[in-house]
């Protein structure tokens, strides 16, 4: 969870401008809507926070042991993705230059603006022994809905290479939009990099993960290769992941990554699905049936999007035996997510692909009636195969595995496929 800490600089919520680099003016962007260009100081449940201090991204310093930006990828201030997102990236930890320069893709870097942000340390020791540098620069309200950037990350003489992203069309546009499906990397980073170089081939504008990405959250040796593993993909394709068991609610977790809202759960507005992001690893136990019940209710309640996706990371619906159905999960969020409309729940945890029938209210009904509760827990972690016949159970299949979803006006179209390519399940969800 991120702890906002608000800066001086930034308290004024005007456009402020900043030191210059290389001669440029850069500029720390405004508050918009929920998006606040501030960054917080993260807190996990490792660490003191009072020890760890947010800095003036501006400064034009650099570290001489790892000053050039690694491990850069897209992040969500903000829940409307049409026109705010984050970069976050590592340096070595006397790396203080926070910048991105980004603008029309055609022909980037002519015309481009530069953006200031922050940068903050982040590790369970101390700083400067075991503590890790991380930026990030929120352009708020910055972008267009339907629109291709392209940005490069560092500063003068520590540029990244420069990549491109795009943002999804305005909500109520006649468009298809593919959004990919995965869970639980865990302890296998090699199957981890083949399911997402597979995911990145059909070119998704966006990817949902249900969590357990490392075995240990709080060992930074395993999100370098979780990150190492992911390439240039998730530079240019929006990522967004649920908290799994094996975060731990580690600080990591919260620094390198960020999520709209409290980051545990969270609402993400997409083209036109409603994307709802749930934690059900959480420090009070009474925060599932409460708290994020609440949420859930509330924000179907209030959304307007045909779509209404959930993800999160213990199924509620599982034919696996190794860990089953979470009873829990089911009692606290199910008829909630039926009652207000959500197609489809995509969960993890058990290590496998399972296919629920369309649910309501405990009860197999007519599709477009209920909602399809899919498992998807095949992206690395050792595979689970003993499974028991349940009634809601329409396919399972313990294989390494990705979903790529394509949501259309009436329906979505889902191929499920192995790390082979081959297809293993396929089906279509009415909106
Ligand atoms: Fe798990």
């Amino acid at each position: 969870m991120s702890l906002v800490l608000l800066l001086s600089l930034a308290c004024t919520h005007n456009k402020t401008q900043v030191a210059d680099s290389g001669g440029t003016t850069s500029t720390i962007s405004t508050v918009v809507g929920d998006c606040d260009p501030t960054v917080g100081i993260p807190v996990g449940n490792l660490g003191d926070p009072t020890e760890f201090f947010a800095a003036d991204a501006h400064a034009d310093v650099f570290g001489t042991e790892a000053p050039d930006p690694w491990a850069v990828h897209l992040g969500f201030p903000s829940r409307d993705a049409s026109t705010s997102v984050s970069m976050l990236w590592r340096t070595d930890v006397d790396t203080m230059s926070s910048l991105v320069e980004f603008g029309p893709a055609k022909g980037f870097p002519k015309g481009a603006s530069q953006v200031a942000g922050y940068t903050f340390l982040y590790g369970s020791g101390e700083i400067g022994t075991g503590a890790y540098r991380m930026h990030e620069v929120r352009l708020c309200g910055m972008l267009s809905p339907g629109t291709t950037y392209s940005y490069r990350v560092g500063g003068e003489g520590h540029w990244s290479d420069s990549t491109t992203f795009s943002t999804p069309e305005p909500a109520g546009s006649v468009d298809t939009f593919r959004v990919a499906f995965a869970g639980d990397s865990r302890d296998d980073m090699t199957t981890w990099g083949a399911i997402l170089a597979a995911i990145d081939a059909h070119s998704p504008d966006l990817i949902v993960f249900s969590g357990d990405m490392v075995m240990f959250g709080s060992n930074q040796e395993e999100w370098d290769d979780w990150f190492a593993a992911t390439g240039t993909v998730l530079a240019r394709t929006p990522f967004l992941s649920s908290h799994g068991n094996h975060e731990f609610l580690a600080q990591n977790y919260f620094a390198q990554f960020g999520f709209p809202g409290n980051e545990e759960w969270f609402a993400y507005d997409y083209d036109d699905m409603l994307l709802l992001s749930l934690n059900d690893t959480v420090r009070d136990p009474d925060q599932i049936a409460t708290e994020q019940r609440t949420f859930i209710q509330d924000e179907l309640g209030a959304t307007t999007l045909p779509w209404r996706i959930a993800t999160h990371h213990k199924s509620a619906y599982s034919v696996c035996t190794t860990h089953g159905s979470d009873k829990t999960v089911r009692a606290a969020w199910s008829d909630a997510f039926e009652d207000g409309g959500v197609q489809v729940v995509a969960a993890g945890h058990n290590h496998i692909y399972e296919r629920s029938v369309p649910i309501h209210n405990e009860k197999k009904v007519a599709p477009g009636q209920g909602t399809v509760y899919l498992v998807t827990g095949g992206a690395g972690a050792p595979l689970y195969n003993r499974v028991k016949d349940e009634w809601f159970n329409a396919v399972n299949n313990p294989v390494n595995h990705y979903i790529i979803a394509d949501f259309g006006p009436t329906q979505v179209d889902m191929v499920v496929r192995d790390i082979n390519d081959n297809i293993i399940d396929q089906f279509t969800v009415p909106r």
